[in-house]
């Protein structure tokens, strides 16, 4: 399903979603698009807030939108910053509740492409399968 075509189209759809940021209070302005296993795209932009700590980051953004739409499972993230900043902490947990190998290409916009996966963001992640364990009797 993934191929180069589809990968620069991400590319370009998540340094566009950067364009609809609102970010009056940081002007750091961040862009995503997610594409999931059934060839979907959701994008996201980071959308800030008054209230600081209302602020929701552009990662989350793609993935809840989809999350929302009925879509689970996903096979790219790409996330584009004017200096290619790596996903926070709080977006990292929200990828490997759905999808730890997805691969999360980090791009600037000089053209300059990091790739991890999720769970490699997020070494010793808290995941769904420890709760379950949990309540194993
Ligand atoms: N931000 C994101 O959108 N994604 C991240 O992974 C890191 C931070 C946003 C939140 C805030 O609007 C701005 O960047 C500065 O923190």
């Amino acid at each position: 399903m993934l191929n180069e075509e589809i990968i620069q189209d991400l590319v370009s759809r998540a340094i566009a979603a950067r364009q609809r940021a609102y970010v009056p209070y940081s002007n750091f302005a961040v862009g995503a698009a997610l594409f999931t296993e059934s060839g979907q795209i959701y994008t996201g932009c980071n959308i800030e807030n008054a209230s600081y700590g209302m602020t929701v980051c552009a990662e989350r953004v793609a993935i809840l939108k989809a999350v929302s739409e009925g879509e689970t499972e996903f096979a790219l993230l790409v996330v584009a910053t004017e200096i290619g900043a790596s996903p926070c902490g709080a977006c990292r947990q929200v990828m490997v509740e759905f999808a730890p190998e997805m691969p999360v290409m980090i791009v600037d916009l000089a053209g300059n492409i990091t790739t991890r996966s999720a769970a490699q963001l997020l070494p010793l992640a808290f995941l769904p399968r420890h709760l379950q364990e949990a309540a194993r009797p």
